[in-house]
């Protein structure tokens, strides 16, 4: 059986929620405190064993590809300097043994439009999706436990949680059994569904393992909702000829999307940072102190 070996990331998105920060640059480039979401993403997949990443692209090109990519003038600098830590922390950013690939999404149809543009260079391989909005925290991490599964079971695999039901209309929302502790067999899925039409209070956190076989149904997609080519569509047409588990995945996600969810990730991120985590729970007490008053 194949192994997991590239993970897809779509990153083409307008990240109209986070102007005008992002303006010029992806939403994907936002740092929760000094690393930017991308970089969480990539490390979480090399983390579950990919070593080839893909990313779909749009007019973020550009700051993405440079984060990957060798910084001679950075490096150089930081030499000069005598800055040790820095330039090996600046080094690791892209393993040797990890490589990138770019495909440019021209237009933004859509995140199944977004996956069929990393068809060529996927190949007939399963490979993960990841949507670096949705930070997840898991030990250990969450694509790892899902290619865990994956190589259990050789079906595609979608992290799930459990939402409120007044959430579901910002979810792929699944239909399904529990089939072992933490993992469903689908028998459908719906992309944004309103409450009262959602199967279940189980929603898609932007993480997938897919099998190749998802390109077929991705190719004869149409509209869906919001106008877009889904995934989540092209997933309930695999249902027809394939299996699909959930997993409910074990850890913590933040959604960082929303600005709320983007202001927790920062101060969860920060309590744990050794450079500041010590000061800045000292300031975040006596910050609550006086809004207790
Ligand atoms: C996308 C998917 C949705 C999934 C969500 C997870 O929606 O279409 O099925 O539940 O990611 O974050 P988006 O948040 O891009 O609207």
């Amino acid at each position: 059986m194949l192994k997991v070996t590239k993970a897809v990331f779509p990153v083409a998105g307008l990240g109209t929620r986070f102007l005008p920060a992002t303006k010029a640059s992806p939403k994907e480039m936002l740092p929760i405190v000094d690393k930017p979401l991308i970089q969480y993403a990539v490390e979480e997949a090399i983390a579950a064993g990919i070593t080839e990443m893909i990313f779909v692209t749009g007019r973020s090109k550009r700051a993405i590809e440079d984060h990957f990519d060798k910084s001679y003038e950075i490096e150089a600098e930081l030499e000069a300097r005598g800055k040790e830590k820095l330039l090996s922390l600046v080094r690791s950013i892209k393993p040797s043994h990890v490589d990138c690939f770019y495909v440019r999404q021209a237009e933004a149809l859509g995140l199944g439009h977004a996956v069929l543009c990393a068809e060529k260079l996927v190949g007939d391989s399963p490979f993960a999706v990841v949507l670096a909005d949705d930070l997840l925290d898991g030990k250990p991490p969450v694509l790892r436990q899902m290619i865990d599964v994956f190589d259990h079971y050789h079906t595609s695999v979608l992290g799930v949680e459990e939402i409120a039901p007044d959430e579901s209309k910002s979810y792929g929302v699944i239909d399904g059994k529990q089939w072992e502790e933490n993992i469903f067999k689908l028998s459908g899925i719906v992309e944004k569904p309103a409450p009262a039409d959602a199967p279940s209070r189980y929603g898609v956190v932007g993480r997938y393992v897919l099998k190749p076989r998802i390109f077929e149904h991705l190719r004869a997609l149409r509209p869906g909702s919001g106008g877009e080519l889904q995934l989540t569509d092209a997933i309930q047409s695999l249902l027809h000829d394939e299996q699909v588990l959930a997993y409910r995945y074990e850890g913590a996600r933040f959604d960082c999307g929303s600005k709320l969810g983007y202001l927790k990730a920062t101060v969860e991120f920060a309590l744990r940072h050794p450079e500041v985590s010590a000061d800045f729970s000292d300031y975040l007490a006596s910050r609550m102190a006086e809004l207790q008053v």
